[in-house]
């Protein structure tokens, strides 16, 4: 083979450098310290799992469309997972009769969708994920929507950078079928036409309603919808149990001050066939970042799938790495600080043994400095420093012959160009340094 193979990752896919990689464990860290902080518990599953999980009730456009699946060599249909919700589905199935309802899991997972690749969307993404197992009633949803915004506040947004945008399925389909006079399956098609709203141009979204027979009085009601406020709506269906669950989470949410967050929207369907109740998603309000930053809702029958007459609810959310990445650097809410913390480089000399050198490495890493010895060799400084500035430490710390002797080192600041003797003594005490480095 004469040509050279690629160094590109796979289409949609991306490679996480150290700079890259560092970012996501600083997010994910703010987002285990909200949710360990509000007793959620991480787990995790497989990647693999049988394509029959998703095939059952993710939707077409998931299962069919997006999902990389293949043959095992034992001729089993499996899927690399698109989703994480089947997964814990099942796993809170196989241990129903263990676990305590209600029930507060998160995982961060990668996730593969074959997707044709745009801002906010790739094949493989990480996604937070978020749900409430056991509690049939609406704190569950309050409690998913309340965390939802609590991680992007601990991020330091505010309200003006994101909106959360609820509607409810068993509201959506009595007012299509108030409007409509459709079935349950005439309702489904409608939704799949409204869930794609905004992302084709309203004369597809008029044609492919008129060709579910809707007359333009029809589809001028549905449009009265969008700009309906939740008591205007819920007063259509007044009789509407997902109306009345509507009504009572605007109330909470009001009640808690934080319906500054929030809006009913019509539109909100979310494409998933597994969602029966409240459904949201969370929009970040600048235009350049159009797509949904978290996903999720209720959805009542997951659990059953698995066990016969099993009756355990779920609600919950997604929340992808790629959209909360360009949220926040498109707010500024990625700490200025962020990736300068101080990190020294012990340089080298021929004149002291290199023992020496690692047993003061481990002395200051004891005291939380972070550091390293450099590891080529002792005998050129400009090359040891050439070598920290582009390694991106901060100091270095030089001690030679003469230094040990008196025990005391010199810290350079590479950025300052500073340079200030610090006591370390006989036995290499490490206190004065990392008081320095710390400050
Ligand atoms: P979803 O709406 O498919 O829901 O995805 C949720 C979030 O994952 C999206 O809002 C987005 O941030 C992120 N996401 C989805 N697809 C991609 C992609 N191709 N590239 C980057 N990010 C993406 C679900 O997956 C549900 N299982 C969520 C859920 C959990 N519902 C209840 N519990």
């Amino acid at each position: 083979m004469s040509e050279k193979l690629s160094t590109q990752p796979y289409k949609g896919t991306r490679d996480f450098y150290p700079a890259e990689m560092r970012l996501r464990n600083w997010f994910f860290g703010v987002i285990r310290t909200v949710l360990e902080g509000a007793a959620f518990e991480e787990y995790n599953g497989p990647m693999l799992e049988s394509l029959d999980l998703y095939a059952a009730k993710s939707g077409e456009e998931l299962a069919e469309k997006q999902t990389y699946h293949f043959m095992d060599k034992g001729n089993r249909h499996l899927a690399i997972r698109p989703e994480m919700t089947p997964t814990v589905a099942r796993m809170v199935a196989a241990k129903m009769n263990d676990l305590a309802f209600p029930l507060k899991w998160f995982s961060i997972p990668n996730m593969y969708r074959y997707e044709a690749t745009q801002r906010g969307r790739l094949r493989e993404f990480w996604q937070l994920n978020v749900d409430i197992f056991g509690c049939e009633t609406y704190e569950a949803d309050l409690e998913c929507i309340l965390t939802a915004i609590r991680l992007l506040r601990a991020f330091g947004a505010d309200e003006t950078m994101f909106t959360v945008r609820i509607n409810n399925r068993r509201f959506f389909n009595d007012a299509i079928r108030a409007i409509t006079e459709k079935d349950e399956e005439g309702c489904r098609l409608i939704s799949k036409v409204i869930d794609r709203k905004n992302k084709v141009p309203r004369e597809v979204y008029e044609k492919e309603l008129t060709e579910l027979g809707l007359s333009s009085g029809q589809i001028a009601k549905i449009d009265g919808l969008y700009s309906m406020s939740v008591e205007e709506a819920a007063a259509l269906c007044p009789e509407s149990t997902g109306a009345q669950e509507l009504l009572g989470l605007f109330e909470a949410l009001r009640a808690l001050k934080l319906d500054r967050y929030c809006v009913f929207d019509f539109g909100i369907i979310r494409g998933l066939d597994y969602y029966t109740g409240t459904v949201f998603e969370v929009f970040d309000n600048a235009p350049e970042n159009n797509r949904a930053m978290f996903g999720g809702g209720r959805y009542d029958n997951l659990v059953g799938l698995f066990v016969k007459n099993a009756k355990v609810s779920g609600v919950g959310f997604g929340m992808g790495d790629v959209t909360l990445e360009n949220f926040l650097f498109t707010h500024k809410l990625v700490p200025e600080s962020f990736g300068k913390e101080a990190k020294l480089l012990i340089t080298r000399f021929e004149d002291v043994n290199t023992e020496t050198y690692f047993a003061l490495s481990g002395k200051l890493a004891d005291c939380g400095i972070v550091n390293a010895v450099y590891l080529g060799s002792a005998k050129k400084f400009g090359k040891q420093i050439d070598y920290a500035v582009k390694a991106g430490f901060t100091h270095l710390l030089v001690m030679g012959a003469t230094e040990l002797a008196a025990g005391a080192v010199k810290i350079k600041d590479l950025a300052a160009r500073t340079e200030t003797e610090v006591s370390v003594g006989a036995d290499l005490n490490c206190a004065e340094l990392a008081k320095l480095l710390k400050s």
